[in-house]
């Protein structure tokens, strides 16, 4: 074993306000501030080791071995750790070394779980331990953002606001309140756990296609500071009205994108009819959707049992997980 290694845990999250498109698809600089909770119970375990005997990086994701533009996602990542180190120490042996990269999920990845934003914050904290860097929580949300974007919001703990910042520097995410604010759970309701056929990282490059994307940008900061007052204020009520509307706004982007970006299947409709149904008829709840078929029902605590008990038994649901307000990506261990 090398002197170089960390394990660390991170949370992936749900936007409440979300985040499609980007002013710099290199930097992941986003178009629109957005605002997420992070999910607990929904994990990701990454162990990260520099080794001098490797000849190039090695992922393993799940116990399996992962090649291709999989691995090359995570070696493009850990070059930046590499760099950093050479920035950092003037003499970094760890600058020159691969890494190997054991990461697990507990929910299955790929399918609008945002397994990429715990996948790579868990990987910016692992890292960046390994390689002895101490970085603070703003450096290492940045860091996260570089690989994933919304990996940036799954750094610090609770709720999260992620503002779109001026350049690489000031683009980072800040917790607006802890996961205790509020006791707000996520049930959601698996509709099909497949990897998604088109990525959010193509999915960002094409979203200015689309003409509704500059009015979706254009509103998204009065969407955001409404989501942020009724978190602050535990109003659901008003939480429920807007988070439905920015998810609608940004499934209507993608649904005219070009390409087309559909991620709905027939039993994603019918649970957004359900739960606006049930709203209507008194019990807290509403719908958001990420980039796959799945739909995240929020509620307050008290509503849990009750929405995933009715979310079951609607065609076409496989599974239903739950979740609540979840803390920050943290290191587990670095002997
Ligand atoms: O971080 P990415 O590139 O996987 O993009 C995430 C995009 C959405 O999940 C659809 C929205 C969001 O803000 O999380």
């Amino acid at each position: 074993m090398s002197n170089w290694k960390a394990t660390a845990q991170a949370f992936p999250n749900i936007a409440l306000i979300k985040y499609w498109g980007n002013r710099d698809q290199a930097l992941r600089l986003p178009s629109n501030p957005s605002l997420s909770m992070n999910l607990a119970g929904l994990t990701t375990i990454t162990t990260v080791e520099f080794d001098p005997a490797l000849k190039q990086d090695v992922f393993v994701l799940g116990g399996r071995e992962i090649g291709g533009q999989g691995l090359e996602r995570v070696s493009r990542f850990l070059d930046q750790v590499r760099m950093k180190t050479s920035e950092v120490f003037e003499t970094s042996e760890v600058s020159t070394l691969f890494a190997h990269v054991d990461s697990r999920n507990n929910f299955p990845p790929g399918a609008g779980l945002a397994s990429s934003a715990s996948g790579f914050a868990a990987l910016a904290v692992a890292a960046s331990a390994a390689a002895g860097l101490q970085l603070s929580e703003a450096e290492l949300s940045r860091l996260a953002r570089l690989g994933s974007g919304s990996a940036c919001r799954s750094v610090p703990g609770g709720f999260v606001e992620w503002a779109v910042g001026a350049d690489d520097r000031s683009s980072y995410a800040c917790s607006i309140a802890p996961a205790d604010h509020w006791d707000l759970c996520d049930i959601v309701a698996l509709i099909d756990v497949e990897h998604k056929a088109v990525g959010s990282t193509e999915g960002h490059a094409v979203a200015d296609t689309s003409p509704l994307q500059a009015a979706r940008v254009a509103t998204a900061p009065d969407r955001l500071a409404q989501a942020r007052s009724a978190v602050l204020a535990r109003d659901f009520a008003a939480l429920a009205d807007v988070v439905e509307l920015d998810s609608l706004m940004m499934h209507a982007v993608m649904i005219t994108s070009s390409p087309v970006l559909m991620y709905w299947q027939p039993a994603t409709i019918a649970v957004m009819h359900a739960v606006r149904q049930w709203r209507a008829n008194g019990l807290a709840a509403c719908a958001t959707i990420d980039a796959g078929p799945n739909v995240h029902v929020l509620c307050p605590a008290e509503a849990a049992d009750e929405v995933a008990l009715r979310l079951r038994v609607i065609p076409g649901v496989r599974q239903v997980i739950s979740a609540r307000a979840g803390g920050p990506a943290h290191l587990i261990s670095n002997p």
